[in-house]
């Protein structure tokens, strides 16, 4: 299985495991499904503190408890910053307050990696500096990083900070694919060229930054899968032909193109089915050529100049 670094953490896989949807497993489920994903390696978990207004994180640690998931098993990434329906949040207290709720929710002591979600217009960066200083000395987050950021906006908040941004988590995949395809459609005037994200992927690998990839199978804004939806016809064929010559199903080819791309991006998924994640897997044991990737790319609807 392809593994990506994420600050001091040397190795983990190259699949997060989201945990957005968790809540629509009961409590029974809810274990088998974490405790076999940790023992197939599937070990790294992403929340939020808004997931089901925190009840995902509450439910992951009853999940954990009931199937006896150790701790020091697994990695567990959480998100705060964003006040619903209201605002979004970077002041010390806010952050402070929330990592707080966070590990009371998760029943921890400590968070492998603290991610602010949504860029704060109103973010004073010495004061999130204050902020991470005090939760890194205590122990209580062990890395840093952001989501949803441009690269200003990361040099903004790092020119602030001792510790280093180590992640940005963005949206990705070959419908969402804003992140190259801004790059490929360069000087054109086509709707593909418009820089909407300020070459995140190329700033991330020049500054050894993990890019994560949420709602990989989502079309739009978390608007439902693409994958067997005949608006994406073309792009399932693609999928269904060049999966088959490695024994994968189109949704593992899906996470076996985001790792292709050298930025060492880590898919976060947000199934809750044991044997569909399972199958997403496969597709990190593929590598695939340089012409299956750019012929999925093109499948998606993207064009090559
Ligand atoms: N940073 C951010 O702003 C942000 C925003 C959104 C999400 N996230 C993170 O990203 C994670 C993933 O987001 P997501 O849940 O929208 O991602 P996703 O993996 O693109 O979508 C998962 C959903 O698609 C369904 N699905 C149906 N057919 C599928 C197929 N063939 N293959 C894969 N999924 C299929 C799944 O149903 P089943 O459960 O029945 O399989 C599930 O409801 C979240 O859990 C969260 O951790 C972050």
């Amino acid at each position: 299985m392809k593994t990506v670094k994420i600050g001091n953490i040397e190795i983990v896989p190259a699949m997060a495991v989201g945990c957005m949807r968790l809540i629509s497993l009961d409590e029974k489920n809810a274990a088998e499904f974490v405790a076999r994903a940790a023992e197939n390696g599937l070990n790294f978990f992403d929340h939020a503190d808004i997931y089901g207004r925190g009840e995902c994180e509450s439910l992951f640690s009853k999940a954990c408890k009931a199937a006896g998931v150790k701790r020091e098993s697994i990695y567990i990434q959480s998100k705060c910053g964003i006040v619903r329906g209201k605002m979004y949040d970077f002041s010390k207290e806010h952050i402070l307050a929330s990592v707080d709720g966070i590990l009371s929710r998760l029943q921890t002591d400590y968070l492998d990696v603290l991610l602010l979600h949504r860029p704060d217009a109103l973010m004073e960066p010495d004061e999130v500096g204050e902020a991470f200083d005090i939760l890194y000395k205590s122990g209580k987050v062990r890395n840093f990083g952001v989501s949803n950021m441009k690269p200003m906006q990361i040099e903004l908040l790092q020119s602030g900070l001792k510790q280093k941004i180590a992640v940005n988590q963005i949206q990705f995949s070959p419908v969402h694919s804003g992140a190259i395809r801004g790059g490929f459609e360069f000087n054109m005037l086509t709707d593909g060229a418009a820089d909407r994200d300020g070459s995140i992927l190329e700033y991330c690998r020049l500054k050894g930054i993990t890019p994560q990839a949420w709602s990989p199978f989502q079309h739009g804004f978390i608007k439902g899968t693409y994958i067997d939806n005949p608006d994406y016809a073309e792009l399932n064929a693609t999928l269904k032909e060049i999966g088959s010559n490695y024994g994968i199903s189109p949704s593992a080819t899906v996470a076996s193109w985001i790792s292709r791309h050298p930025a060492g991006i880590q898919t976060v998924t947000g199934t809750t089915n044991l044997q569909r994640l399972l199958d997403i897997k496969k597709g990190l044991d593929v590598n695939l050529s340089r012409e299956e990737w750019y012929k999925i790319y093109e499948a998606a609807g993207n064009i090559l100049p």
